[in-house]
């Protein structure tokens, strides 16, 4: 395949960026698309050139770490992490943007890498729980109802990788909050901070300057877990429950 890239560069966060053209030739239909940023960036780098900055780790679809904006959609065209998408969804001779993520709460570090640390925060702000760890323990100790560990697992598969926040038109990280407080809520050990983690993450959320939700649902669109938007309805049960409680 033969294609032309028009890639996002930007020298640092103090810098205007601006879309840069490339071509690349021969260009294997079997590539990831990282692969093909890599086979870029050695060409970059072999005529004296700075390589393409972005973000990556396991390149599995399991850490979170990339994620661009291909042709204006998070992550592409295939509902999957930019590192599990290959070129073969491309035709040849297409003509591909690849932009960084877009939110005020991510600014730009460096051409396609972004400051995603304001999710760690909403994790220290309530993404835990305090039952004492140590050995395994026995799987019967605890009963979980089926539907709740189902549903407590369908969103532990949140990667944090921050595609809902760059699909959002209002810059809402609340299906990322809403998952984590899903997932720990439906279980036994995530009751005893149930009221005061929906209070602490909701507050670093906006804190940060996440937007709100508006139900318009491009989150979970974009989102390569398949997290539901109705996780954001239980999210918002619980806030309100905690708020009408009075104890968070
Ligand atoms: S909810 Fe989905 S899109 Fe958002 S951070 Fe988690 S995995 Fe990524
Ligand atoms: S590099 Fe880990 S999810 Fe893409």
């Amino acid at each position: 395949m033969n294609i032309t890239l028009r890639v996002w560069r930007q020298k640092n966060a103090d810098e205007k960026g601006k879309m840069v053209t490339y071509g690349l030739e021969d260009v294997s239909a079997d590539m990831s698309f990282l692969e093909m940023l890599d086979v870029l960036n050695e060409q970059l780098t072999l005529s004296g050139d700075q390589p393409i900055a972005f973000d990556h780790d396991c390149r599995e679809g399991i850490c979170g770490s990339c994620g661009v904006v291909i042709n204006g959609v998070a992550h592409g065209p295939e509902v999957a992490t930019a590192c599990q998408l290959h070129m073969r969804s491309f035709e040849d001779g297409a003509v591909i943007d690849v932009e960084p993520w877009r939110a005020g709460a991510f600014p730009v570090i460096k051409d396609l890498v972004v400051d995603r640390t304001a999710f760690d925060r909403i994790i220290q702000a309530g993404g835990y729980i305090s039952a004492p760890t140590g050995s395994a323990p026995e799987a019967n100790n605890l009963p979980v109802r089926k539907e709740d560990a189902d549903h407590a697992f369908e969103s532990a598969a949140c990667i944090g990788c921050g595609a809902c926040v760059a699909a959002c038109p209002n810059g809402s990280a609340m299906l990322f909050t809403a998952a984590k407080i899903t997932h720990l809520g439906l279980l036994p050990q995530g009751q005893p901070e149930r009221e005061s983690r929906v209070i602490g993450m909701i507050e670093q959320h906006d804190h940060e300057g996440f937007g709100g939700c508006t139900n318009i649902g491009e989150c979970t669109a974009a989102c390569p877990k398949g997290i539901p938007l109705d996780t954001i309805s239980r999210l918002n049960r619980d806030l309100l429950g905690a708020l009408a409680s009075g104890k968070a």
